[in-house]
């Protein structure tokens, strides 16, 4: 068996997430966890809230509470609606603690003395009424392009110019909305990514093969992660842009104050770590915070390759955002510390999810949030649509049409209208225990055979984290049980036979058990149920299918289940159809 360390990439603190964000990061990395455990495999599957920078400020000032508290608050509300996504983390942290800061300031001494960090004096807004340095997106102002009155210091909302402060007609404050400021002198350090340029374009390259094919002149490669992360990764390798020196500090009370290792860094008081420089050292931190918070007792033999974690592999989820962040500024970051840190292996990356004909938006309360979703239906039926629709190949669209059809089809008709059919039909014709019969038929066996190569299949696309055919291929294996009910037809066969029409039931009553196994990683919550309605918690995995459809003997009881999955109605679905179509408060 081996180990796998996985990672969801880390949601801000400032808000709660759309499904967007969900199915983009910490829902296929929750599908790979629970998969990765039912194969019996050690997984330790970390995430966070990354609670630095000045979203997390600003939204701490317009919710009129200090961001200490703010934060703390938020990190509360984004765990509990984790709970109701059913996420399985084995622990979920906080970028705010307190291992994080020394791991942050481990690091950037680290870099300091592999000669990767230099001191670079610029100049910077200044607020004199706020007493303070202005970041980007704490200055207004007229957009120089286009005459929008609220562009920020870093871009223009309207007309989506990027800025920088000093171009801004009329600059104000947003602390204040002063108009008294002045450009200062101020010290900031930069990591020297460029220097490490040889190394990065290495490991990147590692992962990927030459085809030897010629194209327009270009060799074509083969890659090892997805084409959206390989492709990213080496555009920003090469368009230079990605490797530019990268400043780490920042004029912000919030954050990971600026030291040197233990020590003070002089000339940089006042100052914190950018929120992009600690947020992924969180990955680390967050092992280590599960071990203080008693769940784990070595966080080194995950992230240490000197103590074990050369056999461990790692993967981390991301949305395509993230990418350069994954594969340069952090690898950077390790690579430079010199130190035996783990690499990640594999890394897996969404596109965007739009919602009904637009796109999700946070700041513009856009969409479905994570907290609205729970309200409205159990967290089995989004997390089916959301990973059976999985934005992989190209960008995805949620519309409500599709989640009604699909919820309607995939869950009620075929998986949850299986169950019922069976746990029925033999409540009224043998009681509620599962009846004998006889030893499975041809039939029985045809269908076995299917099933065994389904599932091989189906564990093939898991094991590639292909999330959109690991669904279909459940969905197929879902279908195949009930085409063999539709054809052995027990409610026909018992009016001849009663003996056969049992052995059919006994198999049917299995399959419930054997879908719930297979099922768990994508509808937790609903596997459960069948398993509790079965009777059984036996989870093992069906590595040898004709021995799971055994897995129930005559004669053990069970119950007939609740109803698994309803159906969407009409109603309903243009109710939220127009609830959801404006835009959040
Ligand atoms: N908070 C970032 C986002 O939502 C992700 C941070 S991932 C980490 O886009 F690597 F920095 F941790
Ligand atoms: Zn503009």
């Amino acid at each position: 068996m081996a180990r796998h360390l996985i990672t969801s990439a880390i949601p801000y603190i400032n808000g709660i997430k759309h499904l967007g964000n969900l199915v983009g990061s910490q829902l296929p990395a929750d599908l790979y966890a629970r998969y990765l455990r039912a194969r019996s495999h050690e997984v330790l599957f970390l995430c966070a809230t990354d609670e630095h920078g000045t979203p997390a400020e600003l939204a701490a000032a317009k919710a009129g509470k200090p961001v200490a508290e703010y934060c703390a608050e938020m990190h509360d509300v984004q765990a509990g609606i984790a709970r109701g996504f059913a996420l399985s983390f084995d622990h979920f942290g906080r970028s705010s603690s307190p291992q994080n800061h020394r791991l942050t300031q481990h690091f950037a001494h680290r870099l300091k003395e592999a000669g990767l960090i230099r001191e670079v004096t610029e100049h910077q807004m200044y607020s004199v009424a706020d007493g303070r340095f202005l970041p980007d997106r704490y200055i207004e102002g007229t957009c120089p392009n286009c005459g929008f009155e609220s562009a920020r210091g870093d871009q223009c909302d309207n007309c989506t110019k990027q800025l920088d402060p000093t171009d801004l007609i009329n600059p104000r404050s947003v602390i204040s909305g002063s108009t008294e400021l002045e450009l200062r002198e101020t010290k900031h350090l930069y990591l020297r990514q460029s220097a490490m340029r040889g190394q990065l374009e290495q490991w990147i390259l590692s992962k990927t093969e030459p085809t030897g094919e010629i194209r327009n002149g270009v060799e074509m490669i083969r890659t090892t992660w997805p084409i959206l992360t390989t492709s990213i990764a080496l555009k920003w390798l090469r368009d230079g842009e990605g490797l530019q020196d990268r400043g780490i500090t920042r004029d912000l009370d919030w954050g990971i104050p600026v030291k040197d290792g233990d020590a003070d860094w002089p000339g940089m008081e006042g100052k914190v770590f950018y929120v992009w420089f600690d947020a992924p050292i969180e990955y680390i931190a967050c092992a280590q915070e599960w071990v203080d918070a008693g769940k784990g007792t070595d966080w080194e033999r995950w992230w240490r390759t000197d103590k074990g974690a050369d056999d461990v592999r790692y993967t981390q989820f991301m949305g395509k955002d993230n990418v350069p962040f994954h594969t340069l500024s952090f690898p950077a970051t390790i690579l430079g510390s010199g130190e035996p840190w783990k690499l990640v292996d594999y890394i897996k990356s969404f596109n965007y999810l739009n919602y009904d004909g637009g796109q999700f938006s946070t700041s513009r309360g856009r969409g479905v949030f994570m907290d609205q979703a729970l309200a409205i239906l159990p967290s089995d039926y989004w997390r089916w649509w959301l990973l059976s629709h999985a934005p992989e190949t190209s960008d995805a669209e949620f519309t409500w049409e599709n989640f009604q059809a699909s919820v309607n089809k995939d869950l009620a008709d075929v998986l949850g209208n299986f169950v019922s059919r069976i746990t029925k039909f033999c409540r009224s014709k043998f009681g509620e225990v599962v009846p004998e019969g006889g030893a499975y038929g041809d039939q029985e066996q045809a269908l076995i055979a299917d099933l065994t190569a389904r599932v091989a299949a189906y564990q093939a696309q898991m094991d590639a984290i292909e999330v959109r055919k690991a669904a279909a291929e459940l969905r197929a294996i879902w279908v195949a049980g009930n085409e063999y009910l539709q054809s052995a037809a027990p409610w026909t066969t018992f009016k001849t036979d009663p003996a056969v029409a049992a052995m059919q039931v006994r198999l049917g009553l299995n399959l419930i058990r054997f879908y719930a196994v297979l099922s768990a990683a994508f509808i937790p919550d609903a596997s459960a149920g069948l398993m509790a309605a079965m009777q059984t918690d036996d989870w093992s995995w069906p590595d040898d299918v004709a021995g799971a459809l055994q897995a129930l003997p005559p004669g053990h009881a069970f119950n007939v289940p609740e109803v698994t999955f309803r159906k969407i109605t009409d109603e309903e679905r243009a109710d939220w159809q127009t609830r959801f179509a404006g835009i959040r408060a």
